[in-house]
């Protein structure tokens, strides 16, 4: 058996964690044969809880779970890992401002990666979760100069997953019939699903997305529309915000960076964007579809634009530009 290597999910006392360390601790996510050290980081006040998921999580008898360790200090939590899931973050409270929320988690942010570039390993995974998480995720890398910025990532996996699951219910086929929809951009309702690439198998026979769903007036508003706002839904239907569906592509996103994107397909995920070949402005986390090889993400090159995706690519990489430098000017506060 391999040697265990040690995971940190931090905001572990919350819902989505809650879904998440489950499958984590069972094997879903780094394999079947890999042992693994849970590291569940929270805030003082949320430890009391923390103590009940571990409990729980012993109480699961999952043989590949070595040891469960909580903590609210960023020197236990962060020490030589070599995967960290940050899902905690400050929510938005009544009546705060988007600035003030956006200055609360550069603040949580920042602290993490000194945290990553200090106690961590230089091979580190992190993957970023908490909103708004492409700023987070930006914030996290730049104050751990010393990783390099493509082990940073940010989820957008969600909004692919949603974009897959629309097209195949729309079609009539299974999710897993649909391979290769694109999420631009940021994880807010500027972000865009694009369909344009997408191919469905359609009763054996493999058909560009437009034409199988033969709907474009759907694929270009509805469809586009749902996706953006699938996040606000679930929390008007629920009261809470998404937990199983963001865990699950949590699950997924990790997955595919330990193990590689299968053959002739790609994921969404958001990444560093210098050098991109899509005119995206550099130094942000944006979203672009990718292929993963040894650990390590490519952004799929060639794909034509037309006008139609250009403006919407733009207008939510405008967004992301605009956070980032407000964002920066938290940075030495
Ligand atoms: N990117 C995505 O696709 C996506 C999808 C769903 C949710 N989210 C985001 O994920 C985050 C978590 O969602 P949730 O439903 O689990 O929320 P939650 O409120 O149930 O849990 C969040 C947890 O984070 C903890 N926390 C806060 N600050 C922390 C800090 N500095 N260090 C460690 N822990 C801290 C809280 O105490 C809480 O236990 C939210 O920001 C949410 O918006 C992102």
């Amino acid at each position: 058996m391999a040697e265990p290597i040690r995971v940190l999910v931090t905001g572990a006392a919350g819902q989505i964690a809650y879904s998440l360390l489950y499958s984590i601790a069972k094997g879903d996510v780094f394999g079947k044969d890999q042992p693994i050290i849970l590291v569940l980081l929270d805030i003082t006040p949320m430890l009391p809880v923390l103590d009940g998921v571990v409990m729980e999580l012993q109480d699961c008898a999952l043989p590949l779970l070595r040891d469960v360790i909580p903590t609210d200090k960023v020197e236990v939590g962060f020490k030589d890992l070599d995967a960290a899931i940050l899902v905690g973050s400050m929510p938005r409270k009544e009546g705060m401002e988007r600035k003030d929320l956006l200055k609360a988690n550069v603040a949580i942010f920042k602290t993490q990666g000194e945290a990553l570039e200090k106690y961590a390993q230089k091979t580190v995974k992190v993957l970023v979760v908490g909103n708004p998480a492409n700023t987070n995720c930006l914030i996290a890398s730049k104050s751990a100069p010393s990783i390099p910025k493509e082990n940073f990532s940010c989820l957008t996996r969600l909004d692919h997953n949603r974009a897959r699951s629309q097209v195949a219910m729309r079609v009539g086929v299974s999710s897993d019939n649909v391979k290769n929809v694109i999420i631009w951009g940021n994880h807010s309702s500027t972000q865009y699903p694009d369909v344009h690439h997408a191919i469905v198998n359609h009763h054996g026979k493999e058909l560009a997305a437009f034409d199988a769903v033969n709907d474009e007036s759907w694929l270009k508003g509805d469809f586009i529309s749902t996706v953006q706002q699938r996040g606000a839904a679930v929390i008007k239907a629920r009261k809470l915000s998404s937990a199983m569906s963001a865990a699950k592509a949590i699950c997924d996103h990790m997955r595919d960076i330990w193990f590689g994107t299968p053959d002739g397909e790609w994921v969404s995920m958001g990444v560093y964007s210098s050098g991109n070949s899509y005119g995206v402005p550099d130094d942000l986390m944006y979203s672009f579809p990718v292929k993963i090889k040894n650990k390590t993400w490519k952004v799929v090159d060639g794909l034509s634009i037309n006008d139609f995706s250009r403006a919407k690519m733009d207008a939510t990489s405008a967004e992301l530009v605009e956070e980032r430098d407000t964002a920066v000017t938290f940075l030495g506060a």
